[in-house]
């Protein structure tokens, strides 16, 4: 499989009253072409910031932004707002923001937000607009009599297949979606992954899948990458991570997930994340981690590789 996004040292500080907040810190992955990757971690760690960096949207508070962004070779870094609109928004890498199917606009039809990308970017007509904006409700298995009706007589599992479809309208390669399911039920939630893996085979999506459920990424992942207070403190195949975690947060992660069919007790993590606008010096785990050493206290952890796909950042590995 051929790389299609490839980041290194990724950088995203916010300017804020408090002081700079790190909200991603010098992260580096690569993700292939059809695969699946799901950025998982704890409320405020980042997940959000990570992909924001990635497609360069960035809020008027950013204080630095800096790293490399490689999709399918070209370094999104080069390339001016007017290019990235011309050639990538939408078109080669888009997105379903978390909470979108919130934000759909509720005096416009189903029909008219459908058509929008098609009318905006890729200057079709009005009426040929409305042909590709039913094609687009039938990709996601929803009815085309929804054309005309309004956000509020949609329930939530149909709302949030209409913003996954004005995503793809233009066939993006590379889909980043954030936390998409958060606010439905589990069947519900079942339904949408289902379509997710189904959309992934038609049409050979890439998807960054971010949640902070470790079980529900599971069913649609090849790839965990599990971020810790603004850095990436481990990475691999679906089966290592949940099978072997190696980084003490990932494995309090893991052990603080029910599971229905063990009678294993449930953990919790004492302490909270850090605030991200001074942030513990060394391993930013330290203060919370059962295994810390003197030396986590001030120097920090670079990602070790302990098995062909599996990376942890962690000084336990590091030295061993
Ligand atoms: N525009 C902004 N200006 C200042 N701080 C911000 C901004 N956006 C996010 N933050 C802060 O950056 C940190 C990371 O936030 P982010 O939303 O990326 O986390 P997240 O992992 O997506 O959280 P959640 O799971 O709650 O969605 C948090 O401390 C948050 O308060
Ligand atoms: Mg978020």
């Amino acid at each position: 499989m051929t790389i299609l996004l490839s980041l290194k040292d990724l950088t995203l500080y916010y300017r804020t009253r408090r002081g700079v907040v790190k909200a991603v810190d010098g992260v580096s992955f690569d993700i292939k072409e059809g695969s699946c990757l799901s950025l998982v971690g704890e409320s405020g760690c980042g997940k959000s910031s990570m992909a924001y960096a990635i497609m360069r949207l960035l809020p008027r508070n950013t204080h630095t932004y800096r790293g490399v962004l490689l999709f399918d070779g070209r370094n999104l870094m080069d390339l001016s707002e007017s290019d990235l609109r011309r050639e990538f928004w939408l078109k080669r890498m888009a997105m379903v923001f978390q909470g979108a199917m919130n934000s759909l606009n509720p005096v416009l039809t189903i029909g008219e937000q459908l058509s929008e990308a098609f009318t905006i970017h890729a200057g079709l007509d009005k009426l040929e607009a409305q042909k590709r904006a039913a094609e687009l409700l039938e990709l996601v298995r929803l009815p085309r009599s929804l054309l005309n009706k309004y956000p509020h007589e949609l329930s939530g599992g149909m709302k949030q297949r209409v913003v996954i479809a004005i995503a793809l309208s233009l066939r993006p390669q590379l889909l980043i979606l954030d936390e998409p399911t958060s606010a439905l039920d589990v069947i519900t939630q079942a339904n949408i992954i289902n379509l997710l893996k189904k959309l992934q085979e038609e049409l050979n999506l890439t998807y960054i899948f971010i949640t902070h459920d470790l079980s529900l990424s599971s069913e649609l992942s090849d790839y965990i990458a599990v971020m810790y207070a603004g850095k990436v403190v481990e990475l691999g195949d679906i089966r290592s991570i949940l099978t072997d975690p190696k980084h003490p947060y990932t494995q309090k992660l893991l052990a603080a997930t029910p599971r229905l069919l063990e009678d294993a007790k449930l953990e919790f993590i004492p302490g909270s994340p850090p605030d991200l606008a001074s942030p513990p010096p060394g391993c930013r785990f330290h203060p919370r981690c059962p295994y810390v050493m003197d030396v986590c206290k001030n120097k920090v952890p670079n990602p070790v590789k302990v098995s062909s796909n599996h990376y942890v950042s962690c000084l336990l590995w590091e030295r061993a």
